[in-house]
């Protein structure tokens, strides 16, 4: 049992392992293979706060390996409306299933759960801090795409303040070799300080051309607690067709997504942008996440 509650908590070694069962759990997929890795058992997902592809993707992952799935995603309609504690929650839907994903807008909140809990726990996201799984289906995505983790010039850009998905991929590269980082924000939402690791350079422009890795985030509204901040920042970044131009034949654009207005969809077509594919390499990823957190036995 293995709780998945930092990106921090995971070395390199245990990144390419899990990298590499994700890769054969893609290859199940493809091959339309069904599994039983995982029958018999129940994942409970716990969703505090709005998620599509991170929920259902999950949910998919679990079926995949022949196990069922429970759980809410909207918490008004459960014992929280009460006044329960997320701890109890968590503490009660362990006593039904034998591993837990949830998203929690308070960061902190995944690694409290894990601390009252019985069954291993994945964290979805916990406010503005960090979403470790993502990141795992990041560096697989980048992986796939470009052949190696090693030397990469990434641009990040948008939120970077707030962004969690951003907050969780910069502390993964450190476990790889000569990574160049270009921060692209807004001055009010520039990359904490805690989060600068090796080169970087820091910019409020799209300097992209030289980056091999562009990965664009959305300005997180439900962060910000004054709207008004908000409303001068939203639509602050827009990669076009005319951007795409600009960048290197080979670099890739991803996305956590939802995007609001921060990628034009004509960019979709263009084989460089791969955050739909990235949305699809969450289920192998996610597949072999929770095979690490059960312990799932080798295939
Ligand atoms: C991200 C998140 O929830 O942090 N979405 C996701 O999980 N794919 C990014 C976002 O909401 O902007």
């Amino acid at each position: 049992m293995r709780h998945v509650i930092s990106i921090g908590d995971f070395s390199r070694k245990d990144l390419d392992a899990l990298l590499y069962d994700a890769d054969k759990m893609l290859s199940y997929i493809r091959k339309g293979k069904v599994l039983h890795l995982m029958e018999g058992k129940i994942m409970g997902a716990l969703f505090f706060e709005p998620s599509t592809r991170t929920r259902l993707s999950f949910e998919a992952a679990m079926h995949r390996l022949g196990g069922r799935v429970i759980g809410f995603a909207e918490p008004a309609a459960t014992s929280l409306a009460k006044a329960e504690t997320v701890a109890d929650t968590v503490k009660t839907v362990a006593q039904y299933c034998d591993v837990i994903a949830m998203r929690s807008p308070f960061p902190g909140a995944a690694k409290l759960a894990s601390e009252v809990s019985p069954v291993p726990i994945i964290n979805g996201g916990d406010g503005a801090r960090e979403h470790p799984t993502q990141t795992m289906l990041d560096l697989f995505t980048i992986k796939k795409e470009l052949g190696k983790l090693d030397g990469l010039k990434v641009a990040m850009v948008g939120d970077l303040k707030y962004g969690r998905t951003v907050h969780s991929l910069c502390k993964a590269f450190t476990n790889y070799k000569n990574t160049e980082f270009i921060f692209v924000s807004p001055p009010g939402l520039r990359i904490p300080s805690q989060y600068k690791r090796g080169e970087y350079r820091e910019t409020t422009k799209l300097e992209l051309e030289d980056a091999d890795v562009i990965y664009v985030t959305r300005i997180q509204k439900e962060r910000f607690t004054d709207p008004t901040e908000y409303e001068k920042l939203k639509g602050v970044y827009r990669i076009t067709p005319e951007t795409l131009e600009t960048l290197k034949k080979k670099a890739i654009v991803m996305h956590p997504l939802p995007r609001v207005d921060e990628i034009d969809w004509r960019c979709d077509s263009d084989p460089r942008c791969v955050y739909f594919k990235q949305a699809y390499y969450g289920v192998p990823t996610r597949m072999a996440i929770i095979r690490l957190a059960l312990g799932g036995e080798k295939k």
